[in-house]
């Protein structure tokens, strides 16, 4: 059945009301029709709105941690394993969902959101082809080509192309399916992925992956819960969002064991079932909120988290001189220490300091005392902050993937453009910390991968609100982004 675009339900994406173009997810309705993809897709007009923030405020208070974005998206991606109905609690709401949400409805999949819980259906998987125009949009979206392959038999996904922060290459993913037994063509930009031989399953096989991706690591797991045999992967990934996926996994009978190790091997199994699974906090919410205690000498207590999920982070803080609290097992508070002072930061692969929380430390250094070397590891492009917060009087040069920030006294407010979704973070951190008003352009980034965070904000006492580019109007911060 189709449906003309114009029927469909208002779309809120980028801080824009859109007509989505594709099979939407409505708050409290069920969707159970399949919709045809469009033939023309028109970008989104470029948005004016800003993020004006009053620094130098005090914050107090507590704050609500949201459902790990990067968990929510590959787990949504898992739902494709499974015919039976699923349902996954603890999603936040941010546009990188609601468009994982779209790429699973032009799949076929029925997806229906009540509250913070996704209710899925893939029972019938109409379409083999993910739409480019919505995985050019998120790289996550990729990783359903793992499942889509072992549950179909044949995937094909474009190549998501590179982003702001670096190229992003797939190559791992795409020769974890070829040792599994997939004939896999890049063509026309799009990865063709079959299973040779009429078979009618992936097999399972020994991946040793030249890097931990994250990715790669989830896409091969989630394609080997379906294969036919044992699958080994070495050199995986460890991060707390792939033990998600496998909980996940397994809370639908896959049989997968080593999750959170650098070896996961799994068990093939002809089917999965039903499940109803809440996923973990986001550390890296988390540890921005720590962040901005620390930055601006408050006192903020944080829940639900995962305190061993932030090991790298908390003991980054502290060796600056926050000090942070752990008063219940999913509670951490930090409270204004001592003067704080420079440190060293490299980033790796979990469980070393994560690159999702550079931007934000390095916004928290510029202002402590002595000299830090900051070393980005994991990506090639992820300094282009660096330019941003020295405009707000921060002395950071960089040499490489090398950033030396000397601590200054103070920062002032001023015009920032957002790069990405973390220096989006960093920026708002700074602004929260520096003299004077601080503008911030470009909020796509950070609607992406934060849930209300003006709003989270503004309830521990900060001054800060959306206005017209243009016309400097205030204007309300999207409530939601449901689709
Ligand atoms: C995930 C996270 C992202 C985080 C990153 C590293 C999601 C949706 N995103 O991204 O927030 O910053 O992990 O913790 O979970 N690489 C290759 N070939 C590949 C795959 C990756 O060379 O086939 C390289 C990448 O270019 C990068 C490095 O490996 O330099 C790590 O990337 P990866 O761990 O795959 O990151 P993502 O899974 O894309």
């Amino acid at each position: 059945m189709r449906f003309p675009v114009e029927s469909l339900p208002k779309l809120q994406l980028c801080g824009q009301s859109l007509q989505s173009k594709f099979r939407v997810v409505p708050e409290d309705r069920a969707i159970t029709s399949h919709l045809s993809i469009p033939s023309s897709y028109t970008p989104p007009e470029e948005d004016k709105t800003v993020l004006r923030i009053w620094g130098k405020q005090p914050l107090q208070g507590q704050v609500k941690i949201s459902g790990a974005k990067n968990s929510a998206l590959v787990i949504m991606a898992g739902t494709l394993l499974c015919a039976d109905d699923c349902r996954i609690r603890n999603v936040p709401d941010l546009v990188d969902v609601s468009r994982m949400g779209e790429i699973l409805a032009a799949l076929g999949v029925t997806v229906h959101r009540h509250g913070d819980a996704l209710e899925v259906n893939a029972s019938h998987i109409g379409q083999s082809k993910a739409p480019y125009e919505l995985v050019s949009q998120l790289r996550a979206s990729f990783f359903v080509i793992g499942p889509l392959l072992a549950r179909l038999g044949v995937a094909r996904v474009p190549l998501p192309g590179g982003c702001a922060i670096g190229a992003r290459p797939v190559d791992l993913h795409v020769r974890g399916l070829q040792a599994m037994g997939a004939d896999v063509q890049i063509e026309h930009g799009t990865v063709h992925a079959y299973l040779k031989g009429g078979r009618q399953r992936l097999q399972g096989a020994r991946i040793y992956l030249d890097c931990p991706s994250v990715g790669a690591t989830e896409t091969l797991m989630m394609a080997a819960t379906l294969a036919e045999g044992e699958t080994i992967l070495e050199n995986a990934a460890q991060e707390p969002e792939v033990v998600d996926l496998a909980n996940f996994c397994r809370a639908m009978g896959a049989r997968i064991r080593g999750a959170g190790t650098n070896t996961i091997v799994i068990s093939g199994v002809p089917r999965l079932h039903s499940t109803d699974y809440s996923i973990i906090p986001d550390r890296i919410e988390a540890g921005t909120f720590l962040v901005a205690g620390a930055i601006t000498r408050s006192e903020i207590s944080l829940a639900p988290v995962i305190p061993e999920h932030l090991a790298a982070v908390i003991a980054k803080l502290r060796s600056i001189g926050a000090e942070i609290h752990a008063d219940a097992p999913n509670r951490l508070r930090i409270v204004p220490g001592q003067r704080h002072v420079a440190t060293d930061i490299k980033t790796l692969p979990y469980p070393g300091f994560p690159t999702d929380m550079q931007a934000q430390f390095m916004a928290l250094l510029t202002l402590s005392e002595g000299n830090s070397v900051i070393t980005e590891t994991v990506f090639e492009n992820r300094l282009r902050h660096v330019a941003e917060l020295n405009r707000m009087g921060a002395d950071i040069t960089v040499k490489g993937n090398l950033a030396i920030v000397r601590g200054v006294p103070m920062l002032s407010g001023a015009p920032v453009v957002a790069t990405d979704l973390r220096a989006s973070a960093a920026l708002v951190l700074a602004g929260l910390a520096a003299d004077g008003v601080t503008t911030i352009q470009s909020l796509q980034h950070l609607e992406r991968g934060y849930e209300n965070l003006e709003g989270k904000l503004r309830g521990l006492g900060a001054q800060l609100g959306r206005f017209d580019g243009e016309t400097d109007l205030p204007i309300a911060a999207p409530s939601s982004v449901t689709v």
